[in-house]
C-alpha cells in the first residue's frame, strides 16, 4: 500500500475500511473490464489471441488460390510489358485494379530515370579480306515473330568495332590469366564472352579494361533463347539522380549531366550485345590460334576451334535509344490500427524483359493473392497492428530504379518507420524452396515455415523439406544488389527477406519466360506459388501483428562471428579482429538481455503497468533499429550509396566475400598498394565494422554507453 494512506493523519478505521473497499471494487472492475494486453497474449500467440486467429484464417484461405493465382499469371503475362512501354501501364493498370478489389486502399508514384533501349544493331562475320562470310540475324531464334524486345543489353553505349575476335571464356580474371599463358591479347578485338558466371556488365567492363573494342555474349541454356539485360556498373537506380528521386520529365528537377563522373562510370566504355550460341559458336569456329581451354568448350561442339584473334573479323555495331522514360510504382496499403506509422512493407517488381511469367510475375501473381486474403480478413473486422503496404515495382529490370528512386524518396520515414522489407522477385523458378534475410529473422523464418504445408511432398512442411533438401537450411545474406531489396538494405539499412522457389531459371531473360513455359514446366499446378504467398503472407502478418517484434539477434551475432571467423582465415597477421570480436560478445550479450525480457513477457512476469504500450513500442524500436546500426553516415568508399558495413556486393564483382563489403574493398585494392598501408586501409575497414556492430550492441540495449 502506497505510504501516503498509512501517514498518521489517516489512520482511522472507517476511513481505511472505504479504502478498502473502493481499491476491491477497483482492482475487481480493472481485472473485468480492462483490456487484454497484446503483450501477454501475442508472444505466447495463445489461441485466444485474435491476431493468430487471423492468422491461421489467412492460411485457410488456399482452397482454389491455386487456379486464381494461375489466372492471373495469364493475364500479367499476355504481352511483354518492358518498363516505359505502352504496355508496362496496362499491367500497373491491372495490379493497380486487383488491390482495389481485394479492398486494399491504393496509390501509385510516376519517376522519369533514364532508361535505356536499342535502336539498331548489326553483326556479321567477314573474311580475313574483309569479304562478307555471313551476316546474322539478331532475332532470338526461339521468337521469330520477335514479339519481344530484341536481344540487348540495357545502357551499353553506342559503338561499332571492325576485328578479329578473341574468346576469353567466362571473361573472368582468372580467363584472362589463362590467355596470358597462351601469349593471346584481347586489345584491338572483339571479346567473346560466355555468360553464367557472374555479372554481365562486370565482364563487359574488364574486357574494356583488357583493350577490347567491344563484346559478344551468348549463353548455352538452350531452348532458342537469348539473355537480356543490363549492364549499368557500381550501383543501382536512375543513373542520373544517384541518392535522390527522378522525379518531374526533362527538364524538371535535378539531374546530372552525361559528362558527369559519377554519371560516366555506371556505364561499360564498350558496347556489348547478346547473341544465340549458335551465332557465338560458328564466329568461334572460324578463330585459329591456341586451343580452346576444356572448360570453355562445354556443350559448343568446339573441338577444332582455337581463342584467335581472328584470322576472320567481326562486323559489329549497336546503336543505343537512351532517354528519359516515365515508369510507375503501385501501391496497396493497409493502415495498422495501433500503430499506423510503423511500416511492414512486401514488394515485388512488375516490368520484365519479356513475358515475365517466372521473372518477375510469379511473384505479382503471388502477390495479388496476399493481398485476397489481407482483403477477405480487412472484411471479416481484422486490422493490422502496424502498417502493411504492397509494392509493385517498376523498371527493377533497369537496376531496381522503381523502388530504389521510391527509397530515396521516403528516406527520412523508412529509417525511423519500416519495420522490414520482404521481397519477391521470381517466386517460383522450379522447385525447393530458397531464402535470404538479414539474420535477426531467421527464426521468424522457420517458425512460419514450419506451419506451411510442402507444395510438392504430403506430410511435409516447407521447413522440413527445407532441412532435408539442397544441402540442408542455407540462408543467404542479400549481399548482392540484384534485386529491389537492396535500396532498403545497403542504402536505408532497413532489415530484410528474399523468398523463392528454383533454384535457377533455364528461361532467364528470354523469350521463352512465358505462361506456357510456367504451366508446362515450372510450377504445373500452381501449388509452388500458392506456398510463396502463404509464407511471403505469414511474415507479413507476424511482423505487423506481434505485440513485440519477432526479431532475434542472437542468430545476428552468431552469423557475424562465422564472417569474422571466415574472414580471420583470410587476413595476414598485421591485422587485428580483436575489436570486432569484443564487438560481438557485446552485442550477444545486449541479445541475452533483450531474449530474457522477451521471455519474462512470455511468462507474464511483467504486467502492463511495467511493460505499457509505449514501453513495448520503445523496446520494438530497439529491435527495429539495431539494423540500422550497421549504416556508415559517410558509406563505403569509392560508392558512397551503399551505406551498410555487413551486406552490400563488393566493389570487385568477382570478390568472394558476401559481407563486410568495406572489408572487402580494402582487401581487393590491398594488391595494389604497398603493404603497410594496404593493411592500415584492412585495419580501419574492421575497426568500422567493428564501431557499428557496437552501436548495435547498445541500440539492442536501449540506453547510452556509460564509461563503468
Ligand atoms: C559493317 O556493318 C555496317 C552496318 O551494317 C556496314 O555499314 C559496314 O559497311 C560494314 N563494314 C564492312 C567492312 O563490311
Ligand atoms: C489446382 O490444384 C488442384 C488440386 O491439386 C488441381 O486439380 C488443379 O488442376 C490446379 N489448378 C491449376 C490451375 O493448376
Amino acid at each position: 500500500m502506497p505510504p501516503f494512506f498509512t501517514s498518521k493523519r489517516f489512520k482511522t478505521q472507517a476511513l481505511l475500511s472505504v479504502f478498502l473497499l473502493v481499491s476491491f471494487l477497483f482492482l475487481l472492475f480493472y481485472t473485468l473490464y480492462r483490456i487484454p494486453s497484446p503483450s501477454h497474449t501475442a508472444p505466447s500467440r495463445s489461441r485466444n489471441d485474435p491476431a493468430a486467429a487471423a492468422h491461421r484464417r489467412f492460411l485457410s484461405l488456399s482452397a482454389g488460390a491455386n487456379a486464381t493465382i494461375a489466372a492471373h499469371l495469364r493475364e500479367l503475362t499476355r504481352n511483354p510489358h518492358l518498363a516505359g512501354t505502352p504496355a508496362a501501364s496496362t499491367v500497373a493498370a491491372y495490379v493497380l485494379s486487383h488491390f482495389r478489389v481485394a479492398g486494399l486502399e491504393t496509390l501509385t508514384r510516376e519517376y522519369f530515370p533514364l532508361l535505356s533501349y536499342p535502336a539498331a544493331a548489326s553483326l556479321s562475320l567477314l573474311s580475313a579480306g574483309g569479304d562478307l562470310i555471313k551476316a546474322f540475324s539478331l532475332s532470338e531464334p526461339a521468337d521469330p515473330e520477335a514479339r519481344t524486345v530484341p536481344p540487348y543489353h540495357a545502357y551499353s553505349p553506342t559503338g561499332s568495332a571492325l576485328a578479329p575476335a578473341v574468346y576469353v571464356g567466362y571473361g573472368r580474371e582468372e580467363d584472362y590469366n589463362e590467355l596470358d599463358r597462351m601469349g593471346v591479347s584481347v586489345r584491338g578485338c572483339v571479346a567473346v564472352v560466355r555468360s553464367g558466371r557472374g555479372y554481365r556488365g562486370a565482364a563487359v567492363e574488364r574486357a574494356a579494361l583488357k583493350g577490347a573494342t567491344a563484346v559478344v555474349m551468348f549463353g548455352t541454356s538452350g531452348g532458342g533463347g537469348v539473355e537480356r539485360g543490363m549492364v549499368m556498373l557500381r550501383g543501382v537506380g536512375d543513373p542520373l539522380t544517384p541518392g535522390w528521386a527522378a522525379e518531374g520529365g526533362a527538364g524538371e528537377g535535378e539531374r546530372l549531366g552525361f559528362e558527369d563522373e559519377e554519371v560516366r562510370r555506371r556505364f561499360p566504355p564498350i558496347p556489348s550485345m547478346p547473341v544465340a550460341a549458335a551465332t557465338a559458336a560458328e564466329i568461334l569456329r572460324t578463330l585459329g590460334g591456341p586451343a580452346v581451354p576444356r572448360e570453355w568448350r562445354e556443350g559448343l561442339r568446339l573441338d577444332a576451334s582455337g581463342v584467335g584473334p581472328g584470322p576472320t573479323l567481326v562486323n559489329f555495331t549497336y546503336q543505343e535509344d537512351r532517354r528519359l522514360a516515365k515508369i510507375q510504382n503501385v501501391f496497396g496499403l493497409i493502415m495498422g490500427r495501433e500503430e499506423p506509422d510503423r511500416f511492414v512493407i512486401l514488394g515485388n517488381h512488375r516490368d520484365a524483359w519479356t513475358y515475365g511469367a517466372v521473372d518477375p510475375n510469379s511473384g505479382t501473381a503471388a502477390m495479388l493473392d496476399v493481398a485476397r486474403r489481407l482483403g477477405i480478413l480487412l472484411r471479416s473486422g481484422w486490422r493490422p497492428r502496424r502498417t502493411i503496404v504492397l509494392c509493385s515495382w517498376d523498371a527493377e529490370e533497369f537496376g531496381m530504379i522503381g523502388s530504389t528512386e521510391w527509397v530515396e524518396q521516403n528516406l527520412g520515414n523508412l529509417g525511423f518507420k519500416a519495420v522490414a522489407y520482404l521481397n519477391v522477385d521470381c517466386a517460383v523458378q522450379g522447385p525447393g524452396f530458397f531464402a535470404g534475410a538479414t539474420p535477426q529473422m531467421d527464426d521468424l523464418l522457420f517458425e512460419v515455415t514450419k506451419q506451411i504445408k510442402d507444395p510438392d511432398l504430403e506430410h511435409k512442411s516447407v521447413y522440413e523439406t527445407w532441412v532435408e533438401e539442397n544441402g540442408g537450411i542455407s540462408i543467404e545474406r542479400l549481399a548482392r544488389a540484384d534485386s529491389d531489396f537492396s535500396a532498403f538494405l545497403h542504402h536505408a539499412g532497413v532489415s530484410a527477406v528474399d523468398l523463392y522457389f528454383g533454384k535457377a531459371s533455364p528461361v532467364y531473360h528470354t523469350t521463352l519466360d512465358s505462361f506456357i513455359w510456367m504451366e508446362k514446366h515450372g510450377d504445373p499446378l500452381f501449388h509452388r506459388h500458392v506456398t510463396v504467398a502463404e509464407i511471403w503472407g505469414l511474415l507479413g502478418l507476424r511482423l505487423a501483428d506481434d505485440a513485440v517484434l519477432p526479431f532475434s539477434y542472437l542468430s545476428y551475432a552468431g552469423q557475424l562471428q562465422d564472417h569474422t571467423s571466415a574472414l580471420g582465415a583470410l587476413l595476414d597477421d598485421g591485422v587485428s579482429l580483436q575489436l570486432i570480436n569484443r564487438s560481438i560478445l557485446e552485442l550477444t550479450a545486449a541479445a541475452n538481455e533483450v531474449q530474457e525480457a522477451v521471455e519474462k513477457l512470455r511468462e507474464g512476469e511483467t504486467d502492463d503497468d511495467h511493460f505499457g504500450e509505449l514501453q513495448r513500442r520503445a523496446f520494438n524500436d530497439r529491435l527495429m533499429l539495431a539494423e540500422r546500426c550497421f549504416l556508415e553516415e559517410e558509406g563505403l568508399k569509392r560508392r558512397r550509396w551503399f551505406k551498410h558495413v555487413v551486406y552490400a556486393p563488393p566493389e570487385d564483382y568477382e570478390c568472394k566475400l558476401s559481407f563486410f563489403p568495406g572489408i572487402a574493398d580494402a582487401l581487393s585494392q590491398s594488391k595494389k598498394i604497398s603493404s603497410m598501408e594496404a593493411t592500415r586501409e584492412v585495419q580501419h575497414e574492421v575497426w568500422r565494422v567493428a564501431r557499428a556492430i557496437q552501436r548495435a550492441a547498445s541500440a539492442l540495449r536501449g540506453h547510452i554507453a556509460w564509461s563503468k
